[in-house]
């Protein structure tokens, strides 16, 4: 298998990254969920910090992503030109999403007046000045971000097994 993608398939890199971040990001989902309905305990406190962690790693790797995707041809896609409208924009709306989810967490963290903390290594700069009514703002953006990213991670599976199981086609198998 080629490091690169090609006009016909993905790469090392891409699938990599794809299939790394879809793990991340879907235990991400679901420990926020599960956090935020605790009581308050130090266990609650342990898993918002975790999920704060793997939040930022996201970031990061979303970063290393759109700098191979800009480096880097996108495999083309045979399908009738309004699934491939579909599809693209559902992948760059992913892409907003990648990155809206950890910085609207980020933001929300910093007007708490709480330091963010990079697995220990270093803690991150403020975004923003305490305030409660931010906080607030970006609480409720951070989950309706979230809860679309469930809704559009429904759509593209669903497609990909659409594709795999009815087209019969290799959409699928070129991303494995
Ligand atoms: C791609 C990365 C991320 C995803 C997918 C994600 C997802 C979620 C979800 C689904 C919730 C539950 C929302 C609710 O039902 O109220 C949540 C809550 C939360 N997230 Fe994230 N998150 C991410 C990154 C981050 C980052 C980087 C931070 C902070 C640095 C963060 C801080 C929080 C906090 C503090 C809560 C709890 C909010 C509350 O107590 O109501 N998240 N997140
Ligand atoms: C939160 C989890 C996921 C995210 C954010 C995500 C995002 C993306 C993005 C942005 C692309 C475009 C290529 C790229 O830039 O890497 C893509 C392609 C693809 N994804 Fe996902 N994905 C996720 C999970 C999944 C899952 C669980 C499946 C399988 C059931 C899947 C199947 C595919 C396939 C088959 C393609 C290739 C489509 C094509 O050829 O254009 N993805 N995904």
């Amino acid at each position: 298998m080629l490091i690169k993608n090609t006009k016909s398939n993905y790469g090392l890199i891409a699938i990599l990254l794809h299939w790394t971040m879809a793990i991340l990001l879907i235990a991400l989902l679901i420990l926020g969920l599960y956090m935020v309905q605790l009581p308050i305990s130090l266990d609650k406190l342990k898993l918002y910090g975790w999920h704060k962690e793997y939040g930022l790693l996201a970031l990061l790797l979303v970063l290393m992503r759109i700098i191979w995707r800009f480096s880097n041809t996108t495999p083309l896609l045979s399908i009738p030109w309004w699934e491939k409208v579909a599809a693209r924009s559902a992948h760059w709306i992913f892409y907003i999403l990648m990155f809206a989810m950890p910085i609207t967490g980020w933001l929300m963290t910093s007007a708490a007046g709480l330091p963010v903390s990079f697995f220990g290594w270093f803690v991150l700069p403020d975004l923003i000045t305490a305030d409660a009514n931010l906080m607030n703002l970006f609480t409720e953006i951070h989950k309706w971000l979230g809860y679309g990213l469930i809704a559009l991670l429904i759509i593209h599976i669903t497609a990909a097994l659409k594709h795999h199981f009815i087209n019969r086609d290799d959409i699928l198998r070129r991303m494995i």
